[in-house]
């Protein structure tokens, strides 16, 4: 077969596929938004993505929720997968494929999967005892429990004691080569302190893992025996693979592998890293298929210091989120104030600060003010200067010669922080600038020239930093280059290409006279502290 994803044209990124068990919450969102940006980042560089998210649907936990509440496990898995893409739509979230695991498609992506491992002689009929959490559906091993047989992620849960025929998967045949796809791959798992975890872990030996259920049907059954359902996991996994398929192609693993294949980055959260860079490369290798690029796992999130959750009553509903402070607003957040692949904190009080001080305040009123003063001593014109004028050590210039190279090196590295914190280099000593130079100072000594020179390297900073946030926050960065005198939106994901080209826009010195600014009007209002 061959895969022609090989080249560095295309793009593929996907978020972990949800479990419909509840609304989506924060931890969800975080994870989504990044990879929104980071696809919004790849098609600035021209390149074609495909950003693939979606729901988990399978398996016990659903189970039982859609019978907590009363209804047919698919009714409840449409309700809550409606749900999901309805924050998406919220967030500005611009995936290209929604994955859900109970598809018709994805039976048939399973099955041949399901079939090639086992012609490869990798699943057997077994015994397994042991804990399984529900919650995480998951075995676990008795010294990793609490006390009372607790989950140590889920505390309020007990787990349940399982003793049953199961068919295993023959991870521990594959040791040797994971520890090779590590090495030769080192960039496989992301960050270091999540790939040393991993490591650890396989070097204390792997066990084969069981694929199968009995006493659940809510799943595909196991090809040659009906009575066993395939485990969720080893479900869930492939429903990376199943998006991958034309909308009007053969559900087959040849035709999904095609184009797409392999994919380049799975984002997840830290607690789910086993089975992206353990289960999942042993299933690919099973069936013969090439590793995916990258897996990132990325902190939790913590409120006010403290881990969420329902039975703690401080969960976070996004959507509330959204409905209050907007897309761009939440996405800045997350993705500036916490370092991508630590844990971090939302406080609302810091929340409000930080939007107030870099959005409205820092980035919001530089642009304000330096149209204002354009319409008042420059007829609203963008002044007519080449950058030839400008020399290269110019103090903004000189930052921003560097600029665009600087946060690509950032965004690949998934650093979003650092991107922010670069781009408001420039926004920030543009606005001393402003006041080192006082242009309204210099208007009145009847310099011309000078207010001239002022103004226009102050709006091309702006422009160059609206641009490189707009993975982060591309309504704002839509307006601001609106008002620069651009017809121009970041949020058309089908014309982005030609005319927004990373290559074109994220270098210094292309705005030009011929643009007519528009009246400012203020692209983040403050906010009030509650
Ligand atoms: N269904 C599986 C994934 C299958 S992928 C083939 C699953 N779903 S989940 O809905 O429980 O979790 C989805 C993601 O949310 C995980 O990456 C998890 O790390 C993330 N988060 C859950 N709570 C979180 C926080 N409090 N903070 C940050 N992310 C968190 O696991």
């Amino acid at each position: 077969m061959s895969h022609s994803n090989t080249s560095t044209t295309k793009f593929t990124v996907t978020t972990p596929l949800y479990y419909v068990n509840g609304l989506p919450h924060i931890g969800s969102a975080y994870t989504t938004m990044a990879a929104d940006a980071i696809a919004r980042f790849e098609r600035l560089r021209g390149k074609s993505v495909m950003f693939i998210t979606g729901t988990d649907e399978h398996g016990q936990k659903i189970q039982r929720t859609a019978m907590e509440n009363g209804l047919e496990p698919q009714v409840h898995c449409d309700k809550v997968a409606a749900g999901f893409d309805a924050l998406w739509q919220k967030l500005n979230i611009q995936y290209d494929r929604f994955s859900r695991t109970t598809s018709e498609r994805h039976a048939a992506i399973v099955k041949e999967f399901f079939g090639r491992v086992w012609e490869k002689g990798d699943i057997y009929l077994g015994e397994q005892k042991g804990w399984y959490c529900v919650s995480c559906e998951e075995f676990k091993e008795e010294r990793d429990l609490l006390e009372g047989n607790r989950c140590p992620l889920h505390p309020n849960k007990e787990a349940e004691w399982r003793d049953e025929q199961n068919y295993f998967f023959r991870l521990s045949k594959y040791q040797t080569q994971l520890e090779t796809l590590y090495q030769k791959q080192p960039d496989f798992i992301q960050p270091e302190s999540r790939r040393n975890e991993v490591l650890n872990f396989v070097s204390q030996g792997l066990q084969d893992f069981s694929i199968s259920r009995v006493n659940m049907d809510w799943g595909f059954p196991v090809p040659l025996d009906p009575n066993h359902t395939i485990y969720v996991w080893f479900d869930a996994l492939l429903g990376y693979v199943t998006p991958l398929l034309e909308p009007d192609s053969e559900p087959t693993l040849d035709n999904a592998l095609k184009t797409w294949w392999p994919i380049q980055l799975h984002l997840i959260g830290k607690d789910i890293l086993r089975f992206h860079t353990v289960y999942w490369p042993a299933m690919l290798m099973s069936a013969e298929l090439p590793m995916p690029g990258r897996v990132f796992g990325h902190g939790f999130l913590t409120k006010d210091g403290q881990k969420m959750g329902k039975s703690l009553g401080n969960t976070i509903d996004p959507v509330e989120l959204v409905n209050q402070y907007g897309a761009d607003a939440i996405r800045y957040y997350f993705l500036k104030e916490i370092e991508f692949g630590k844990d971090g904190d939302f406080n609302e009080t810091r929340f409000i600060d930080i939007l107030n001080a870099d959005l409205a305040n820092d980035l919001g009123n530089l642009l304000n003010r330096t149209l204002g003063m354009a319409h008042k001593y420059c007829q609203g014109n963008v002044p007519q200067i080449t950058d030839d004028d400008i020399p290269a050590d110019h103090p903004l210039k000189e930052i921003g010669l560097e600029l665009g190279s600087r946060v690509a090196s950032a965004y690949e590295a998934l650093a979003f922080s650092a991107a922010c914190k670069e781009i408001f280099s420039l926004v920030r000593s543009s606005n001393k600038f402003l006041a080192d130079r006082a242009p309204w100072r210099l208007y009145k000594e009847g310099k011309q020239q000078e207010v001239e020179n002022v103004l226009y390297t102050v709006l091309e900073s702006v422009r160059l930093a609206a641009y490189l946030l707009a993975p982060i926050i591309p309504s704002i960065s839509t307006d601001i280059y609106q008002q620069l005198g651009f017809s121009i939106d970041f949020n058309e994901k089908n014309t982005i290409q030609d005319s927004l080209s990373y290559s074109n826009h994220a270098v210094w010195g292309i705005l030009s006279s011929n643009q007519s600014l528009s009246q400012p009007k203020p692209v983040f209002a403050r906010l009030e502290q509650r």
